[in-house]
């Protein structure tokens, strides 16, 4: 997968050996042990930092500077470990904004804790930034995610999730930035709440997803965006229709039906720059053999962007909670889901996105032992 990158400064590597190899499971982590050698990374972009300033080492001040004045110097979080009984000589390193702290003598779980809280407060103040409407969005999308990736409360397992969030919040704080999105996300809130939640959901999960499967940066932002529009056409079905629990009459599916042409004939006039916002409002229920909505495309008619959207809207949908039924588990999904390859929905995009959400969810919810959530419905689902 694509991981962002970390440099651990350290004179002593190995005393840390066991939190680096658990910062390999989230990182490319490289180790340098001058402050030269953060020249080398001139041209790549550091996602984060941990600076060991112990063993009287006077140069983890100047090696903090010296990653600030990168490029994207302001946006490393770095951690700085000290020795609680070693005094160090030279500047403090404290004085060069290093974003957390922590003491070198410490278990890896709690060093590990204090390094995460760091990065989870640098999202945060980066939505601070935002308006109230774009900072709400990313605040639900948070929570949704939070929730479905059931995310432990033992900070010796940092969530792999926690990274994967870290990267789709980021696209999504541009992305909810945005005038004419964060407009049509406080409409469809105030319409219909689920709707939203489960639209920001989307976003994130796709926009990970993205990144999982080496899109670039725009590619990822442009999957966010298509992640919170997907469902905007709901904003014109009766939320009676929206709220009710499965079990939708033929007449009233129907009329649900509708949300797939009409947000992609708003988005396409709202976004005639990204046409990937519309196509995959429009055909996210398109079926590979051709018994989808609305325009009943077949294979390769259907634009990636739709094949990519249609996977995790239906993995979303049937993790969600609702009023009516508590939470699929992500494994019992994937049992639902993998008879729709091929003949619904693309095989080898499902096992990606399989693999992708695997590590993450399926394996903490084995080590839960929370049992199956047998599906909750009183008729079978429609996608
Ligand atoms: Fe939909
Ligand atoms: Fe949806």
């Amino acid at each position: 997968m694509s991981q962002d990158s970390l440099l651990f400064y350290s004179r002593r590597g190995a005393r840390f050996g066991q939190l680096t190899r658990t910062l390999h499971r989230h990182f490319n982590v490289f180790l340098i042990t001058t402050p030269d050698g953060i020249d080398d990374f001139r041209n790549r972009t550091i996602a984060a930092a941990l600076v060991d300033s112990g063993g009287k080492d006077a140069a983890a001040g100047e090696v903090i500077a010296r990653l600030r004045d990168l490029p994207n110097g302001g946006d490393i979080v770095i951690g700085l470990v000290r020795d609680t009984d070693t005094e160090v000589d030279g500047p403090d390193p404290g004085d060069a904004r290093a974003d957390t702290e922590f003491s070198g003598d410490l278990p890896v779980a709690t060093m590990l804790s204090a390094f995460w809280s760091a990065y989870e407060r640098r999202d945060s103040l980066a939505w601070n930034a935002l308006d109230r409407d774009s900072r709400k969005a990313l605040v639900t999308a948070k929570e949704a995610f939070d929730v479905m990736a059931n995310l432990p409360s033992d900070p010796s397992d940092p969530a792999f999730a926690r990274a994967l969030f870290s990267t789709a919040a980021t696209r999504l704080t541009q992305v909810a930035n945005t005038p004419r999105t964060s407009l049509m996300l406080e409409q469809l809130r105030g319409h219909h709440n689920y709707t939203f939640s489960h639209s920001t959901k989307v976003a994130v999960l796709l926009s990970g997803f993205g990144a999982e499967i080496g899109l670039g940066p725009g590619e990822q932002r442009i999957l966010a965006e298509a992640g919170l529009l997907h469902d905007t056409g709901k904003l014109q079905i009766p939320t009676e229709v929206l709220g009710k629990p499965a079990g939708l009459t033929d007449d009233e599916f129907e009329i649900m039906k509708t949300h797939a042409s009409l947000g992609g004939d708003t988005l396409q006039e709202l976004y005639p720059d990204m046409p990937e916002i519309a196509a995959a409002a429009r055909h996210h229920h398109e079926k590979l053999d051709g018994s989808g909505y609305p325009d009943g495309l077949k294979g390769i008619e259907i634009s990636e962007v739709a094949l990519l959207a249609a996977v995790v809207d239906i993995f979303s949908a049937l993790t969600d909670k609702r009023d009516y039924k508590e939470p699929m588990s992500a494994a019992k999904a994937f049992e639902i889901m993998r008879p729709l390859a091929g003949s619904h929905i693309d095989g080898r995009l499902l096992s990606e996105f399989e693999s992708y959400v695997q590590d993450s969810w399926i394996v903490r919810e084995a080590a839960a032992q929370r049992p199956l959530t047998p599906p909750d419905r009183t008729s079978p689902p429609r996608f």
